[in-house]
């Protein structure tokens, strides 16, 4: 049986973690982060697929493209995340759940950054626990997919 597609998004500026910022948002690297999850993800019979790109036609072509084929989605969208309706509309059409991802906490951050427009298209968001919350994603979407993925034995 194929593992279950969790499809891993990560919008603008976040190919520059590790240098960036990184009284922010820590010195681990984005290829750091999505080894995190893809461990996380085989360990709990689930299969990661990754996509960066600045671009947000680009992100919400690949939510499209998850459409049917994904088991679920967890997406940082960066600075999107603060005004990107398209990616908004996009998730709207995707039948999954959808997990909004933050190594900060948004919330108590610049007020711009307070709304998302990706919340209300969410199933849930994990926000504030830095790296930690790739691995912490991935294990919520096991869980909102239940019985669907048994463990991996090999693992
Ligand atoms: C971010 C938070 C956003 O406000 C910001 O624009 C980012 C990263 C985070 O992971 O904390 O680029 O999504």
């Amino acid at each position: 049986m194929t593992a279950p597609v969790v499809l891993l998004l990560s919008g603008p500026n976040l190919d520059l973690l590790g240098e960036r910022e990184p009284d922010v948002y820590g010195s681990a690297t984005l290829d750091d982060h999505v080894a995190a999850a893809t461990d996380e993800a085989a360990r709990r019979g689930l299969a990661v697929e990754h996509l960066q790109s600045n671009h947000e036609g680009t992100l919400v072509e690949a939510v499209h493209g998850a459409r049917g084929r994904a088991a679920a989605i967890v997406v940082n969208a960066g600075a999107f995340t603060h005004y990107a309706w398209a990616l908004h509309d996009a998730l709207a059409a995707f039948d999954g759940p959808v997990v909004e991802l933050h190594l900060s906490n948004p919330g108590r951050r610049e007020a711009w950054r307070r709304q998302s427009v990706i919340a209300p298209v969410a199933t849930g968001v994990i926000a504030g626990f830095g790296g930690d919350g790739y691995r912490l994603a991935i294990e919520a979407v096991a869980r909102l997919l239940g019985a669907e993925c048994g463990p991996d034995p090999s693992r």
